[in-house]
Parts: C-alpha cells; sequence; structure tokens
C-alpha cells in the first residue's frame, strides 16, 4: 500500500511560496502521482480521465501547474492518438480531471499524464460501443470502506480486462472516525482512516479521499477500468436525505454546507463529468447507450428528493394496536408525498426508457443505491435474549424495538425503496407508461447478496433485482454469527420476492449481457484479512426474458 501524506510536508518560513515557480511548460519542483489515475462516465466518443497532482510543496503552493494529457489504442501511445493541455490548483485540491473528447466507441484507449519530465501511470479504459453490439460485461461493486480490510475485491476485477465498466453503486468510502464504524478492525489491520475524526470539512472529505485513493488495489481498479458511479449516503454521511442525515449533528454544523463539501470533493476526486453549468451538484443521475444491446441508468436517490427516512423507534406507541399499524402502513409509510427520486429525475429515467425501447434494445438497466424490492422483517423475538445482540445494539440502538415489532411484517430497512412504497408505485408507473417491464436493476447498500424479483403492488412483474454484496463493510451475517443461517432461512420464507440471499461474502457481481440472454455471476473472495485471497462463484444465475419480463434461473 501506498502511503500517502497529503498534509505531510513542514515548513520553516515562507520562502518555497516564492521560491517554487512553474512556466507554461514545466514547473521547478518534483511532481508525483501519488494518487495513480482513474476513468469514468463513458460516452461513445468522450470519456472523463483523472488523476492527482502530490508535491512536497503544495500546501504552500498557489500557483497553477500545467498538465499535459495523452490518450491512444496503444500502451505505446502512437495509433489514433489524443492529447491536450490542462492545469492543476489549490481549488480543486491538484485533482485534474478531463473529458476527453472525439474518441472512437467501443474502443480500448491507454492514458497518461505528464508534468515536465515527471510521468503518471498509464490507464487503460474503454469507450462506449455504438451501433450493433454483441455483448457488454460489467463488474457490479459497492460499499468499500478502507478500515474493514483490504480491497481484495477490487485487486480481483483489476486482473481482468473483459468488463466494460465498473459499476460502483455507492458507499464507495465512509465518513466515520477511528472510534465508530470499522475503528477496531482498522487498528488490527493497520488501515485507520485519515483523517482521525468523522469527516465533516472540505479538508476532511477531501483527506478521506486521498486516503482510499491512496491504496494499491484502489489504483489497480481504477487504472484497469472505467467506472460508472452512484454516490449513496456515506459519501456525505450516514442515512442522508435531501435535508439532513442521521449522522449529522448540530456539533457538525450547517447540514448544506456540509453536503456542499462533500460533492465539491466528490467530484474533484471521483472520474465523474462534473455537473453542466446551470445544474445541480446533487443531481448526479446519468444514463449510458451501449448501442442496440442496452440503457443504464444510473440514479441518484439521497440529496436531489429524498424525505427523510421513518424511524420505527419513533413509533413503536403507534403500533400497538391493529388500527395503529393499519394507519402506519397507509398514511405515514404510505404518505404519496415521501419522495426518493423527484419529478425532474423521474422524467429523466422515463425518457431513457422510452428511448430504450423504441430502438428495440433488449435491456434496460437502473444503477441504484438501495433495495428495490419489498422485504419485510421476519419474526426475530425468538433471537431476543440473544449474546449477538447485544453486539448489535452498539451500532444499532434500536435493535430492540425492531425485535418487538418485527412479528408484524414491516419492511426490514425504511431507508431502502420499502420506507418509500408510494414513490416506489409511481416509479414503476413511469416506467410501465414506456412500455418497460423488464428492468434488471443492480443495487449496494446492503453488504450482501440479492437476486430478487421485482413486483408492483398490485403484483405485476416489473423485472429482476440483482444485489451486490460489499468490497470490505460486514453483512448481517457478520453480527447474527451462528444464527446467520437461521435469520436467513427466516428472511427468505417471510419474502416470497427473494430468490437468493447471502449475508456472509464480500465480491462483486460478473453481470454479462448478450442480445439474447444475461449470466450473473456472485464472485466472493475468501478474506479480507491479508492481501493473500482466492476468489470464487458462489452462485451464478441465467437472465432470460419472459413474458415481457425477466426470469432467474439457476446455472
Ligand atoms: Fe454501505
Amino acid at each position: 500500500m501506498t502511503k500517502i501524506t497529503r498534509r505531510g510536508a513542514l515548513f520553516t518560513g515562507i520562502s518555497l511560496v516564492g521560491a517554487a515557480a512553474c512556466s507554461r511548460e514545466s514547473v521547478d519542483f518534483p511532481v508525483y502521482f501519488n494518487h495513480g489515475v482513474a476513468s469514468g462516465d463513458p460516452g461513445a466518443n468522450r470519456i472523463v480521465i483523472w488523476t492527482r497532482i502530490s508535491a512536497e510543496i503544495l500546501d504552500a503552493f498557489s500557483g497553477v501547474i500545467p498538465v499535459d494529457w495523452e490518450m491512444a489504442t496503444d500502451e505505446s501511445f502512437r495509433k489514433n492518438r489524443r492529447k491536450g493541455k490542462t492545469t492543476a490548483d489549490a481549488g480543486r485540491d491538484f485533482t485534474v480531471k478531463v473529458d476527453a473528447t472525439g474518441l472512437k466507441a467501443g474502443q480500448r484507449y491507454f492514458y497518461r499524464f505528464r508534468v515536465g519530465k515527471n510521468v503518471s501511470p498509464v490507464g487503460r479504459t474503454k469507450t462506449l460501443p455504438a451501433g450493433a453490439v454483441e455483448a457488454a460485461r460489467f463488474a457490479v461493486v459497492s460499499c468499500s470502506h478502507f478500515g474493514f480490510g483490504y480491497f481484495n475485491v477490487y485487486d480481483e476485477i483489476a486482473k481482468h480486462d473483459h468488463f466494460d465498466a465498473v459499476l460502483h453503486l455507492g458507499d464507495y468510502y465512509y465518513e466515520y472516525g477511528h472510534d465508530s464504524y470499522g475503528g477496531k478492525t482498522g487498528e488490527k489491520l493497520g488501515r485507520l482512516v485519515e483523517p482521525a475524526h468523522e469527516i465533516v470539512s472540505l479538508a476532511d472529505y477531501r483527506t478521506r479521499h486521498a486516503q482510499y485513493k491512496g491504496d494499491s488495489s484502489s489504483q489497480a481498479v481504477h487504472a484497469a477500468h472505467p467506472f460508472i458511479c452512484i454516490w449513496d449516503d456515506h459519501e456525505t454521511a450516514n442515512d442522508s436525505w435531501k435535508t439532513g442525515a442521521e449522522n449529522h449533528n448540530v456539533e457538525d454544523g450547517d447540514w448544506d454546507a456540509r453536503r456542499a463539501a462533500a460533492m465539491q470533493a466528490y467530484y474533484e476526486w471521483m472520474p465523474v463529468r462534473d455537473p453542466e453549468p446551470g445544474r445541480a451538484k446533487e443531481a448526479l443521475f446519468r444514463s449510458y447507450e451501449f448501442g442496440n444491446l442496452l440503457t443504464l441508468c444510473a440514479v441518484e436517490t439521497r440529496l436531489t428528493a429524498r424525505t427523510r427516512p421513518l424511524d420505527y423507534a419513533q413509533h413503536v406507541a403507534d403500533l400497538q394496536t391493529r388500527e395503529g399499524i393499519g394507519n402506519f402502513v397507509q398514511n405515514v409509510l404510505g404518505d404519496p408525498s415521501r419522495e426518493l427520486l423527484g419529478a425532474a429525475q423521474s422524467a429523466y429515467v422515463g425518457k431513457a426508457l422510452k428511448n430504450s425501447k423504441e430502438a428495440n434494445q433488449p435491456w434496460r438497466l437502473i444503477a441504484n443505491q438501495v433495495l428495490m424490492a419489498r422485504l419485510a422483517s421476519p419474526d426475530l423475538t425468538s433471537y431476543k435474549e440473544a449474546d449477538f445482540i447485544k453486539d448489535i445494539e452498539k451500532v444499532f440502538p434500536q435493535i430492540h424495538e425492531y425485535i418487538v415489532l418485527s412479528p408484524l411484517g414491516l419492511p426490514l430497512n425504511l431507508d431502502a425503496w420499502d420506507g418509500y412504497p408510494a414513490a416506489r408505485e409511481r416509479f414503476y408507473t413511469t416506467v410501465q407508461e414506456q412500455g418497460v417491464t423488464d428492468l434488471l436493476v443492480l443495487t449496494g447498500d446492503t453488504h450482501e447478496c440479492w437476486a430478487n424479483k421485482l413486483e408492483t403492488a398490485s403484483g405485476k412483474s416489473m423485472g429482476v433485482e440483482l444485489g451486490t454484496t460489499s468490497v470490505t463493510s460486514p453483512g448481517t451475517g457478520a453480527y447474527f454469527g451462528e444464527a446467520a443461517a437461521d435469520f436467513s432461512a427466516k428472511l427468505n420464507a417471510k419474502n416470497g420476492d427473494v430468490i437468493y440471499h447471502n449475508m456472509s461474502h464480500h465480491g462483486y457481481i460478473d453481470l454479462s449481457l448478450n442480445q439474447e440472454s444475461g449470466q450473473a455471476n456472485f464472485v466472493s473472495i475468501d478474506t479480507i484479512y491479508k492481501k493473500d485471497y482466492k476468489a470464487f462463484t458462489s452462485k451464478s444465475f441465467m437472465i432470460k426474458k419472459s413474458n415481457g419480463s425477466l426470469v432467474l434461473e439457476d446455472k
């Protein structure tokens, strides 16, 4: 692992500020590319390429660093060469982002950056294909917490050259400090997060990004593939919504300032296209067309429109009678004003799906943060006295209220689409209005593997959902110990929409789609606690068309 110290240079006096200089062509101080290179947001003729400039003097440097970039279809940078100039400065934390245009569709490119004589590592990327496209293949990941383990999942994905893109479904990093989620494991592994405290300010978010981009496996996967990223809650703070977050308190200051800081650092440090002028930063929803094969819509369900998630702990008294439960389900949970996507985003997704349908593409994918399928809690009362509940209580103090309410069969997770049933029905209606009932929804967040049926409240099939487990963050299996298998069996028995559930593995989904059918391999790794690991396929499904929708068949 490359150890990065962003703020590590110490100076005595101010002479370096005056001494350090750069001309149009070069700088007179050593420059490094300590955070690797990355690419993302591919189009048929454009792609974002990224790096970050490091130098001992940067903390005191207020100038502009000239940066050259180049791309080519061969590693010696001779064929189909594109090149240009850009700059890096403190205003963007010396990150460099180029939206390279004029590229060929469906083409592998190599790219690198140069400052004077200093050359970055070479990255490999790929533009979207156009026209007749036989197949596409994705690595689908989410939930990469630095402290919980090594990013072996990234390392494994980096070894393969058969992916068109890596889809990162959010929780790319976590906001917590040493004293919180992942801190103990991080201490054992020598992977304590930087800064040590929970990140709140712009400097904090930048430092956390820098640490993640300093990880060797993270650098390897970014250098190997373009990323299509959506953020979930932890890119700002836990369980965030439009105007707040569960993990944002009065002492953290103003939410809008924190949210703005998080988004600024995200756009600086991630290989995603900056918002068009005039468009809100939080509106990170985009679509990607793979010729005549598929459209992928990447949605934003946190900061654009989301209403505050409900919390059962505040409704225990309401849920003591049959009438109270009915009222909660109908009028509180089911309140139609509760929103996830918002009108502008819904219209955008609807249009993309309509275009896909009209172009006769066989596949319509949604890259999404939180579980869309219905998932009711099984009866957990038999676990009431179990030792593992005490451990869960430390990270989830409301567990006792959950246990008491669990026989009611209410949604397991109110932060998922289940907490916004009216918004989910509206989304399904928008989708159906485009003549679409065959969504392939890709989901992160849970740290567990899922294959689910998607249905409207009235039982109309809308497609299937594949949930990817985490890169490192613990699934419920890590907390339930010996009861994990029993809990999973109870959950499956309670929920007819769940086809497959694995709560104990870390890994990714290897998703291949061709004109006729698809295949989803749940790839797991055997450890995140040492760098020597083995990867294996824990489950495979064929994805087939059936009656205007999709079905999953065991493979
Ligand atoms: Fe997560």
